[in-house]
């Protein structure tokens, strides 16, 4: 096994937002890899959460709590004593981000910050992962990838509040972290991830999952946006291996920001994505309806992977085509009666076949 996989056995590690989407496949990974896993989120916020499909409450130390809430983000942290932070909990759907915009930039901002100050009270952490998103910059709808240095910004308060959390990281790091010692921490900007288990609201996968299950249509509102879609393996495994650098030492890498985008044939429209996946399910038919008043969404969305490439030696390992397949045999083999459990290890066990 690589060395990277390794490196988390017996260590503590603490993730924010591990009942969500992404801190689900990430719990679960890490305890496969025997780290000693805390996570501090809110409870599912919807039925048939990846999180309770893999029963991860009784598997973790599971801390239902809110990231605004300082003062027991600290205590938590200081009592879990992690030596690896990552940090994923977020209000992550630009949608709602319209309808409840200070929810929004309460919990992206404030909550991240809040965390950062945790950190500065806990002497036990040495590698911080800080997951913001590709929507943190300002979006010209260019035809190239967003390298790490463009320009901030955002025009929805979803996109907003994660390119306000990469100037609260910002300052953290110059102020309090840039000399601390056996300390590292970096901030990451991963595309739109899809894979087994989602079954948040308002995401086109988990739409169509629904779609499938009770045999109708799926509607899709912006069918032309092109997206980075990526399977969630890829962008983790991106955070395992900045975290394993972190850790040994952050040198020239510390308090930097890193893309982990999928391969450039993966930029594809939501309409790719929707004709890939219902391929499995024949009955699901495509509706497309533009509603006039819908809120702006970036059409055009890329970035590029080349410093991550480059200074990690990280690549993603899977195209477009594989991830789609991925994401649609998890659902399947589910839906066919097999164990999400069971499902989402044998995932991980080839993916990590692959890149080791
Ligand atoms: N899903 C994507 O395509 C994508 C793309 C780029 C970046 N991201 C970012 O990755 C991270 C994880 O995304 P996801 O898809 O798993 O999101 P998700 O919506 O599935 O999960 C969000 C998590 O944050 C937690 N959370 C929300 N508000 C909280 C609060 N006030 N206090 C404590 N916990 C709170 C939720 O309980 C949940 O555990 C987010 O920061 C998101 O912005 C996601």
């Amino acid at each position: 096994m690589s060395a990277v996989f390794d490196l988390f056995q017996g260590k503590s590690v603490f993730i924010t937002g591990h009942t969500g989407f992404k801190g689900s496949w990430l719990a679960f990974w890490m305890k496969q890899l025997g780290a000693n896993v805390t996570g501090y989120a809110l409870a599912p916020d919807h039925e048939n959460a990846l999180f309770d499909a893999l029963q991860l409450e009784g598997d973790i130390n599971h801390i239902v709590a809110d990231i605004r809430d300082a003062q027991r983000l600290e205590e938590e942290m200081q009592k879990a004593k992690p030596d690896f932070v990552f940090h994923l909990a977020a209000q992550a759907l630009i949608r709602k981000s319209y309808a409840e915009p200070l929810l929004t930039f309460d919990t992206n901002v404030m909550g991240s910050a809040n965390l950062l100050n945790a950190i500065r009270t806990c002497p036990s952490a040495r590698a911080l992962v800080y997951i913001t998103s590709d929507k943190c910059y300002f979006n010209k709808e260019l035809n190239r990838g967003y390298h790490e240095d463009d320009l901030l910004g955002g025009s929805d308060p979803y996109s907003g509040s994660k390119a306000c959390a990469e100037l609260v990281f910002q300052s953290y790091y110059l102020s309090y972290f840039k000399d601390r010692e056996n300390f590292g921490c970096a901030s990451t900007r991963a595309g739109n991830v899809i894979g087994g288990g989602d079954r948040s609201h308002d995401r086109i996968v988990p739409d169509i999952i629904r779609a499938a299950e009770r045999g109708e249509a799926v509607t899709l509102r912006h069918p032309d946006a092109t997206r980075p879609w990526q399977h969630v393996l890829d962008p983790l495994y991106g955070y395992m291996v900045l975290a394993a650098r972190l850790y040994d030492g952050p040198d020239e890498i510390n308090g930097q920001g890193w893309n982990f985008g999928p391969p450039d044939s993966s930029m594809r429209t939501v309409l790719d994505l929707t004709q890939g996946l219902t391929k499995m399910w024949e009955s699901v038919e495509i509706n497309i309806d533009r509603p006039e008043d819908a809120p702006h969404e970036a059409t055009l969305l890329h970035l590029s992977i080349e410093k991550a490439k480059g200074a990690l030696g990280w690549s993603p390992h899977y195209e477009f085509d594989q991830a789609v397949e991925k994401t649609g045999a998890w659902y399947k083999a589910v839906m066919d009666g097999k164990a999400p459990k069971d499902m989402t290890a044998a995932q991980i066990q080839d993916y990590m076949d692959g890149v080791s």
